[in-house]
């Protein structure tokens, strides 16, 4: 077998399921998105010498990430080191235990960049130690973006002409990639970005994030920020009434980032009517099933037994207060240029 057919055992499981969610509106509904970037870096790594038969992956995650390369790794022989955080529920630890995979804890945050920042200290340790092991890098690797130019055309395929793109933003690959290669085709392409209040991926100030899978503490330079038109702030119990609104209304079982697309997307569509809206749903629900999924840990979630909003706040800067769904007209600038605007 060739090296590209070797590296794509999982490749049946990378691409969304479209499925129409009423009027214009369709979810990308993923098994586990990240198996596309991951099994696109390691490719293009072993094809420039990076990464040996057998060779050793250090990666930081508390997630998805994660998951996908342990089961390229197991599929392709790799050793694979994680170096994660309290934030890694105790099924995927197991499960990615199973896998093979060496699980690292990081519990004391650092300094600046939080837990997310002390991982990646933990890392620097881990590559110095094991020379010779390759980092993918999803938040400044750029073959995270790139491998995306598949769905952006899958979606062209199915669906034609793309009028908005909606989707979570973490590393920033997802939204970044695919608006890229959609605007190939369709320049006026409307792009929004979910993130969530305390993230400073879109300009909030740093703080504790209670929604795992989307926002961060550093800022990746996966995200492009000149590809958003538009970026939405949601607080946990908003994401996940989104979330279980997609289960009840479409039978859709998807993580909390999922339902956080779904909120917006459908919003925008009905603003938008004709228009042809697809949201990304990057993982499905069965992580969350002692979680999001449970009515008892809900009932401890702030805000959960109020009526969700039914459609956002606009802010006048990123920096503003956000206690629930807020909106800013991003305008694809810049992070400096938007930034520099709202701290005049
Ligand atoms: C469940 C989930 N949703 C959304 C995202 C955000 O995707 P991206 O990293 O491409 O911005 C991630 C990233 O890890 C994720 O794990």
């Amino acid at each position: 077998m060739s090296t590209r057919a070797l590296m794509r055992k999982l490749e049946d499981f990378e691409g969304p399921r479209l499925v129409p969610l009423g009027g214009d509106l369709y979810g990308a509904s993923f098994f586990l998105m990240k198996l596309l970037p991951a099994r696109f870096m390691l490719e293009r790594a072993t094809e420039r010498g990076l990464l040996r038969p057998g060779g050793t992956v250090c990666e930081s995650s508390s997630g998805t990430f994660g998951l996908a390369l342990a089961m390229l790794a197991v599929q392709h022989g790799y050793k694979l080191i994680l170096v994660s955080d309290w934030a890694l529920d105790r099924h995927l630890h197991r499960r990615l235990i199973e896998l093979g995979a060496e699980v690292t804890i990081v519990d004391r945050p650092a300094l600046t960049g939080g837990l997310q920042q002390a991982r990646l200290d933990r890392l620097q340790e881990y590559l110095q130690e094991a020379s010779g092991s390759f980092w993918p890098s999803q938040y400044y690797n750029s073959d995270n973006p790139l491998s995306y130019g598949k769905v952006a055309e899958q979606f062209v395929d199915r669906l034609g002409k793309v009028d908005c793109l909606v989707g979570p933003v973490g590393s920033g690959g997802s939204m970044s990639g695919t608006s890229r290669y959609l605007r190939t085709l369709f320049p006026d392409l409307y792009a929004i970005g979910v993130d969530t209040p305390n993230s400073v991926l879109f300009g909030q100030p740093s703080g504790k994030l209670n929604l795992s899978g989307l926002g961060g503490n550093i800022l990746p330079t996966n995200v492009d920020h000149s590809q958003f038109d538009e970026v939405h702030w949601l607080v946990p119990a908003e994401a996940f009434h989104a979330t279980h609104d997609l289960h009840r209304k479409h039978g859709l079982f998807m993580g909390p980032t999922s339902g956080a697309a779904y909120r917006v997307a459908q919003w925008w569509s009905r603003n938008n009517p004709g228009k042809t809206v697809v949201a990304l749903f990057p993982d499905e629900g069965h992580r969350y099933a002692e979680t999001v999924y449970d009515e008892k840990w809900l009932e401890k979630i702030t805000g959960w037994s109020e009526l969700p909003k039914a459609s956002p706040l606009a802010v006048g800067t990123p920096r503003a207060p956000m206690s629930g769904w807020s909106r800013f007209a991003w305008g694809r600038r810049s992070f400096d240029d938007v930034l520099g605007q709202a701290n005049d």
